[in-house]
């Protein structure tokens, strides 16, 4: 079956603020059907990642992808991920403060301080369970998305909201 775009979830809707459920394992053919649409549904948005509450789903599932793009000029290249049940078993103390967007709050950028390595355990779209280093760029992409699984969305982190910019005037700089 051909993958679909579903709609994006925006900040506002109560299912972005909810603690989500575990994914029950084996992944039905619906689930599996359902990342697909993620995929599809996040590189159509040009994003480096979705949630599932971000398509309407309170499920501890989400896709890391970083891509270069016009949201993300400068992020590395990675085959899109699947984490399913995902857990942030150590971080780094050290934090780094960069940019952030979400798809849920279109327009939007604003600076937030992240782990800058973290260990994470997941469990793949095959069923392994693994456990994987992460830092950098990668490292925010996966805490900003397993933020959303718990309920919270990067603007709840800022500290500085003087730093928010819009859209165009965040590519006018990057440019
Ligand atoms: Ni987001």
């Amino acid at each position: 079956m051909k993958s679909k775009v579903l709609r994006i979830t925006q900040l506002g809707e109560p299912v972005l603020r909810k603690v989500s459920k575990p994914v029950r394992l084996p992944l039905s053919k619906a689930q599996n059907r359902l990342i697909d649409d993620m995929i599809v549904t996040m590189k159509k948005a040009k994003g480096v990642g979705i949630a599932a509450p971000q398509v309407g789903l309170g499920l501890r599932l989400f896709i890391v992808a970083p891509e270069p793009s016009i949201r993300y000029p400068k992020a590395p290249r990675m085959a899109p991920v699947a984490m399913i049940n995902p857990v942030l078993v150590k971080h780094s103390k050290k934090m780094v403060t960069d940019w952030e967007g979400c798809l849920s709050i279109p327009g939007l950028r604003g600076r937030v301080p992240r782990y800058q390595s973290i260990e994470i355990e997941f469990t793949a779209r095959d069923g392994r369970r693994l456990r994987e280093k992460l830092s950098g760029f990668v490292a925010r992409i996966f805490q900003h998305e397993f933020d959303h699984i718990n309920g919270h969305v990067y603007i709840d982190r800022v500290q500085d909201t003087r730093t928010f910019m819009t859209e165009p005037e965040f590519r006018k700089m990057m440019s």
